[in-house]
Formats: C-alpha cells, sequence, structure tokens
C-alpha cells in the first residue's frame, strides 16, 4: 500500500468507530489516508480521532472557507487511487446511486475518478429492504465493489446481516481494488 492515496468517506452509522481502526491500519501498512466525514459522522465519532490517526486534516464541510481556494472536493477526488466508503449508511448509498451532491462526500465522490469500494453498515431490515438492494446493485453494475456486511448482532438488538465487516475484511478488499485498478 506504500505511497497510495486512500480516501476514506465516513458516514453516519454506530459503526464508524471501526472506521478509525480501519485508518489506524492503512496509515500502519504506509498508505496516505485523507478522511471526509459527513456531519451525522461526527455525531459518532470526531473529527479529531481520525487527524490523530492519519496526521491529516479531516474534512466535513462542502463550504470549508479554510480549504475554499482548493476547492476540496476536487483536489481530493483528483489525488485519490481508490475511494473507500466505510461504513457506508442506506443513505449514502443511496445518494451514490442517484448521483446526488449535497455534501462533501457525495460531490467528492462524483468528481473521483478512482474505483469505489463500498462497505455497507445497518440495520438487518434496512440492508434488506429492496431499495437497499436495488441501490447496491445499481453501484456493482457500475463496477464499485461491495464489501458485504456481516450477520450477527446489531447495536439495535437485532440478529441479522448488517454490521459493517470487521476491518481486516475491508483492508483485503482494499488490497486487492489496488491491485486491479
Ligand atoms: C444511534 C444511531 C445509529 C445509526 N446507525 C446507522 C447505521 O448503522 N446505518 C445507517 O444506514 N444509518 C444509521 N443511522 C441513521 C443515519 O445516521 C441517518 O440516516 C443519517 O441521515 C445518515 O447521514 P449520512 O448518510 O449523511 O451520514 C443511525 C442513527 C442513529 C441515531
Amino acid at each position: 500500500m506504500e505511497g497510495k492515496e486512500i480516501l476514506l468517506g465516513v458516514s453516519g452509522s454506530i459503526a464508524c468507530y471501526k472506521a478509525a481502526e480501519l485508518a489506524s491500519t492503512l496509515v500502519q501498512a504506509k498508505a496516505g489516508v485523507s478522511v471526509v466525514m459527513t456531519h451525522a459522522a461526527t455525531q459518532f465519532v470526531t473529527p479529531v480521532t481520525f487527524e490523530a490517526l492519519t496526521h491529516r486534516p479531516v474534512f466535513v464541510d462542502l463550504f470549508d472557507r479554510e480549504y475554499v481556494a482548493s476547492i476540496a472536493h476536487v483536489t481530493l477526488a483528483d489525488k485519490a487511487d481508490l475511494l473507500v466508503i466505510a461504513p457506508a449508511t442506506a443513505n449514502v448509498i443511496a445518494k451514490l446511486a442517484l448521483g446526488l451532491a449535497d455534501d462533501l462526500l457525495s460531490s467528492l465522490a462524483l468528481a473521483c475518478g478512482a474505483p469505489l469500494l463500498v462497505a455497507p453498515a445497518m440495520n438487518d431490515r434496512m440492508y434488506a429492504h429492496p431499495a437497499v438492494q436495488a441501490n447496491l446493485r445499481c453501484l456493482r453494475e457500475r463496477g464499485a465493489r461491495i464489501v458485504e456486511p456481516e450477520a450477527g448482532m446489531l447495536a439495535c438488538g437485532h440478529e441479522g446481516q448488517g454490521r459493517l465487516a470487521e476491518p481486516e475484511r475491508i483492508v483485503a478488499a482494499i488490497r486487492a481494488a489496488l491491485c486491479t485498478s
């Protein structure tokens, strides 16, 4: 992974804490990691956590006045070898499928020419919902790689499929994606 630039998108799931472990593992593997969080994600983990782990600023706002000169969603997208969204909420997956661009993460996903890897995390019924499955199918058909969530006890108390894949599975998928891109 040395020298590779990974853009890590983190959206608003209870599984955000696992993204911190993922970022740390990627940095230890000598990848450059830039993190973009949705506003909802900052309710679960603070940007400071990712800044400390990646030694880089974390981006949240599309209209950030400090970075307006360089237009963060374009510069971050241009540099990336791979865009990884983990955890990916049902909301972000829907926005990716539709091509919506109403925040920094969804805007840069459109501006990014790098391959896309999505690791969904959500309640089992949300994950099984035909709308979510149709959106994931749409992303797959466009060439995105999906790291399927795992089955087990969920934070909501249900048992079923929806738990974010463990960081080592996501890292293995990242390595595979970087090898073939
Ligand atoms: C405690 C809690 C946990 C949540 N976990 C998830 C989750 O794992 N997956 C998901 O799709 N939405 C989850 N949500 C709902 C999202 O945070 C919500 O849909 C939000 O609008 C997502 O915004 P974003 O996609 O911009 O990050 C959770 C909400 C709360 C309050």
